[in-house]
């Protein structure tokens, strides 16, 4: 099951790194991160710093087999710290419960790289646990306090010539994105927060760089040029993203891990701007060597990495928004300076590795053993339960042939998902009061439920096909009752 999606394995030289030494004057580098005169140093610059650098850091999963997607975060974390920005303006959202996780085989700290250093330490909990929501998300974005719950009250407090960075990683699906709570994350509802954070007047430019399965979908047809907002994505609408650094593939994490410890597309922006000088670099350059390293040409893995929103701000420098490290000062040159990956693993396929390679590992007859196997079979019935009730509902409604037309269905580029984003929502709401929750992995379904809307159906209709194709809703964990909705 595994090694059919691991991928196919190229093999890749690292590349060296080439250092081009260029002539960068003096004195400029230990400027503050407010500075109204512009930023010089032999480069062509025009990114006139006036005003804060704002950053909000989200990963949207929990759990050890995730382990990936807070490393990440606290990756990102370290960027922006050692470039320059403060504390009180970068604001992360984690679940926080990888560092001091029993299976963490190094307690206290969190690596996002096989050799990488602790990205864990110094990482501010601003919201944590349950209160990692999409609400206190937009809360935050919004600069709006009374709106939050629970965690450090810190938000966007922004200004008009204030600049903001945001980075999400986890799991997604068609129109949707994860959250270690639910419910989760609607891309009509985001765009429609940064539409209004844009009419608020309070930033002079956005920067969002999405990590997620079908992460273009959110924004595809959705953002509009003129909100002063570049996004970059994963993936583009239709396929999935994919994790890095995993057990048993190439490079992989030190065996005790048995996880994977980042994904694609994260690990190509971020060990990109742990290099290079940041003034050197713009997000266009960014956006080119990420898109080639999560490529993977000539591979099975990979994916495209897409760009959105108002494209001219691509010719801003990084720096604008990550600042960056002192100690790449000499770092200028973009050419030949990442490492090719060899081989990723499909994200949806990533905690299945994980409870694999933990079966594999228990000890024969071990208490952890039956515990893992239990974990995976878990697993394993809810991903068949909720693949064979879409596809019985699909049949249920359009018939045998033609149902399975509309749950494969996929829009032309360019065009949102679904036109009736409330529609879809009664849809996934009416889905999981009948069949259990979609959860982490069902989220892949979101294409075919938005299709029932594009086609049509109504609730009514969806309640009958969903009551008739379950039954009842299984009680495992991962089509739990006690959670209630997951979208
Ligand atoms: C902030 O949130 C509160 C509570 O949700 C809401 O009533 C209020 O209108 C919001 N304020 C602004 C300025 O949007
Ligand atoms: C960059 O290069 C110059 C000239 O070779 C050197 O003096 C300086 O220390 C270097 N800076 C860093 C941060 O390595």
């Amino acid at each position: 099951m595994i090694h059919c999606v691991a991928g196919i394995l190229l093999l890749c030289a690292l590349s060296c790194l080439a250092v081009e030494s260029r002539n960068v004057d003096g004195g400029v580098f230990n400027f503050p991160l407010e500075v109204t005169e512009s930023i010089h140093g032999g480069y062509d610059n025009n990114d006139d710093i006036v005003g804060t650098r704002w950053a909000v850091l989200i990963a949207g999963s929990n759990g050890y087999w995730n382990y990936r997607h807070q490393a990440d975060v606290c990756h990102a974390y370290q960027i922006l710290k050692k470039g320059g920005l403060k504390d009180e303006n970068i604001i992360v959202f984690m679940y926080d419960d990888i560092a001091f996780n029993e299976e963490n085989p190094r307690p206290g700290v969190i690596i996002n790289s096989p050799h990488g250093d602790d990205v864990y330490e110094g990482v501010p909990k601003d919201y944590t646990g349950e209160d990692v929501t999409v609400s206190n998300f937009f809360a935050v974005l919004l600069g709006n306090k009374t709106a939050l719950t629970g965690g450090s009250g810190k938000v966007v407090d922004s200004g008009p010539n204030d600049h903001i960075f945001i980075y999400h990683t986890d799991h997604g699906g068609p129109g949707v994105l994860g959250m270690p709570t639910y419910p989760y994350l609607y891309g009509k509802d985001l765009i429609d927060v940064l539409k209004k954070k844009h009419a608020s007047g309070t930033y002079k430019s956005l920067v969002f760089y999405l990590e997620a399965c079908e992460s273009g979908s959110i924004f595809e047809g959705l953002l509009p040029e003129g909100l002063n907002i570049y996004a970059t994505t994963a993936a583009n609408a239709k396929e999935n993203s994919w994790a890095l650094y995993c057990p048993d593939e190439f490079p992989s994490p030190p065996i005790e891990y048995g996880t994977c410890l980042g994904d694609l597309y994260s690990v190509a922006w971020m060990e990109d701007s742990d290099l290079h000088n940041m003034r050197a670099e713009t997000l266009k350059q960014q956006y080119k060597l990420v898109k080639r390293r999560t490529a993977y040409e000539n591979s099975v893995s990979g994916s495209h990495v897409m760009q959105y929103g108002d494209i001219g701000l691509s010719k801003e420098h990084v720096f604008l928004y990550m600042g960056t490290n002192p100690a790449n000062d000499n770092f200028t040159s973009m050419e030949n300076s990442l490492p090719s990956f060899s081989r990723a693993v499909n994200q949806r396929e990533a905690d299945l590795l994980h409870f694999f390679h933990k079966v594999d590992r228990a000890p024969e007859g071990s208490h952890r053993k039956l515990e893992a196997r239990k974990q995976l079979l878990d697993v394993m019935s809810h991903r068949f339960h909720v693949d064979h009730s879409i596809k019985l509902i699909g049949k249920l409604l359009f018939g045998i042939g033609k149902g399975l037309e509309v749950l494969k269905t996929v829009r032309p580029a360019g065009q949102p998902l679904v036109d009736d984003w409330d529609c879809l929502k009664t849809l996934v709401r009416t889905f999981e009061t009948h069949c259990g929750s979609l959860s982490q992995y069902g989220m892949k379904h979101m294409r075919s439920i938005a299709n029932f809307c594009n086609a049509g159906i109504h609730q009514e209709k969806m309640a009958k096909a969903s009551a008739q194709a379950c039954i009842r809703i299984p009680p495992s964990s991962w089509s739990s009752l006690h959670r209630g909705f997951s979208a």
